[in-house]
């Protein structure tokens, strides 16, 4: 069965196609159907805007498909900067400006708990499915570990003491918001 992921994201293809590799599922990616615009995601929460990802591509291409955010969510900040975590410092910045903006906006803050959290919205056969993928952890002072990507460097996770962009790739993917939530879409999916 094919399915499309509304991304052209290397590293999240990639993992998903990992995640899917024991079901019968075979992953097309948005390059793979010519599909180049940049989809605008416009709503104010993750949910929502995986779910404009996945319409968007349901509604021009009539696939089955799924489509992935996700947000780092800080306590202290009351969940800042959540579904605007690509853009905290600003539209089109790097991963570094936006790790700078957050460690000077937690600057002296005791409570230091965050959490990743993706939601994966699934159209199949018309049917519309959510699946949610969460790990707490806490973001630290200053940034350690060069692997991973966007907040991995100041986000330790729960139960270890080293980043997230420190630890091996494959054991973030085994417990990161992403990956759980893409443990939820395998499960599903083998059981259809
Ligand atoms: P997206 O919805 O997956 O594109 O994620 C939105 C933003 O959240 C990204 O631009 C990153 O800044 C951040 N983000 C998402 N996933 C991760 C992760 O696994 N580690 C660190 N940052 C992430």
């Amino acid at each position: 069965m094919q399915l499309v992921f509304a991304t052209n994201n290397r590293h999240k293809l990639f993992e998903a196609r990992n995640k899917l590799l024991n079901t019968n599922i075979d992953i097309i990616s948005l390059n793979e159907l010519n599909f180049d615009e940049e989809i605008e995601e416009t709503s104010d929460t993750i949910e929502g805007n995986a779910k404009i990802k996945a319409d968007c591509i349901n509604n021009r291409f009539s696939c089955d498909v799924f489509a992935d955010d996700t947000g780092l969510e800080v306590e202290c900040l009351h969940g800042a900067p959540g579904v605007y975590s690509s853009r905290y410092a600003g539209e089109h910045v790097s991963y570094e400006d936006n790790v700078t903006k957050l460690l000077y906006d937690m600057q002296g803050a005791a409570n230091r708990k965050a959490r990743f959290r993706t939601c994966i919205h699934l159209i199949l056969n018309n049917q519309h499915f959510v699946f949610e993928g969460i790990v707490n952890g806490k973001i630290i002072a200053e940034a350690h570990g060069k692997g991973g990507f966007g907040y991995d460097p100041i986000f330790v996770p729960e139960g270890f003491s080293q980043t997230f962009a420190e630890l091996p790739l494959d054991v973030k993917n085994s417990i990161s918001h992403r990956g759980k939530a893409l443990d939820l879409l395998a499960t599903f999916l083998s059981t259809r």
